[in-house]
């Protein structure tokens, strides 16, 4: 069934040719539009397969992200939070010390399930940690039909946008055939950007987080910098593992915030020099995780332009930016 060389499969193969697409914002590739979703070839087949494949637990908790909106940092205050009696925060070999939080949690589409790779959960215990960028209308069934949790993270998409620019531009490795900035940011408000468009894959999610509070859980990246302690908490609290009085006496809710913190994370030798088992260069993922680095980028029309997009497709729906 599955074409080894590019990783997909022959029913992929035929479904590219009948997608709309556009070129992405690193121009000598395509992306695809597949059930309202922008993906790369490669992320497409990593999702049909996902889709085909994977069978959710009813103790499985599911981080979903748009690219770029601290992915890295919820994956690691997830996995130390849920994995605290295993692996003891104040220990001195923390698996958060010496390996990348995209390594101990994978991305389904992206990692589990990408080029025609058949993914082995036999070492997962549970509860299963996993992550995706689909949109909820992507999720593999079995995912919405069980008791999995899903937590959501968003981000203000002026920064997610300057974040993504600068990942794709960092990543890229052949500098002659990229968009500029301008390129990029009218597809970003067109809602063509990887994974996009940004407002459906949050709206989406935000409507399943009021609707099924017990299984969508919606966070917001500015408000964990404001108010790191109170969603750390409220995190907990959803995934049925709060913590003790006596863990709070002892400051295991700082100490995971101060493991997790950019200052520190970013310092790590890992994630100074050290490489993801596929391959991408850890310290990648570390550029400045600030609020507002949008404002050193934006020109006054960009900013109101997307103000714009924004007020339009968020309308009514109590969010804001
Ligand atoms: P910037 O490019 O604005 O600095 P993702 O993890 O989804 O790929 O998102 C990457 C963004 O999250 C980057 O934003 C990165 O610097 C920021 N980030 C990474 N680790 C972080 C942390 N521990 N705390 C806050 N932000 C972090």
């Amino acid at each position: 069934k599955y074409l080894r060389q590019d990783g997909l499969t022959d029913e992929c193969k035929k479904l590219l040719t009948t997608l709309p697409k556009e070129r992405s914002w690193i121009a000598s590739h395509y992306m695809y539009n597949y059930q309202g979703l922008w993906l790369s070839q490669r992320l497409l087949g990593g999702v049909l397969a996902c889709q085909q494949q994977f069978q959710a637990q009813g103790s499985d908790i599911i981080l979903v992200t748009n690219p770029k909106s601290g992915t890295t940092w919820l994956k690691s205050l997830l996995f130390t939070l849920i994995n605290r009696k295993k692996y003891p925060i104040f220990e001195q070999d923390h698996p958060l010390l010496v390996k990348n939080s995209h390594d101990l949690v994978p991305f389904l589409e992206l990692k589990l399930y990408v080029d025609g790779q058949v993914p082995d959960f036999s070492s997962f215990t549970s509860p299963r940690l996993l992550a995706t960028h689909m949109s909820f209308a992507s999720l593999p069934k079995s995912i919405q039909d069980s008791r999995a949790k899903l937590v959501y993270l968003c981000r203000n998409p002026k920064d997610t946008f300057i974040s993504m620019w600068h990942f794709i531009n960092n990543i890229k490795l052949d500098h002659t055939d990229s968009k500029s900035i301008e390129e990029c940011f009218d597809d970003f408000c067109k809602g063509v950007s990887p994974c996009g468009p940004f407002w459906d894959h949050v709206l989406d999610y935000w409507k399943e987080s009021i609707e099924k509070p017990n299984k969508v859980f919606f966070l917001m990246y500015e408000e964990i910098k404001a108010q790191p302690k109170l969603h750390l908490k409220r995190l907990a609290e959803f995934l049925e593992c709060q913590f003790s009085i006596e863990e709070e006496k002892c400051g295991v809710v700082d100490e995971i915030l101060r493991m997790c913190s950019f200052d520190n994370l970013s310092n790590l030798e890992v994630n100074r020099n050290g490489k993801l088992s596929s391959g991408e260069e850890n310290k990648a993922y570390f550029r400045k995780g600030e609020v507002g680095d949008w404002k050193t980028y934006f020109t006054k029309e960009m900013s109101e332009k997307l103000d714009h997009t924004i007020e339009q497709k968020f309308q009514g729906s109590e969010l804001s930016f």
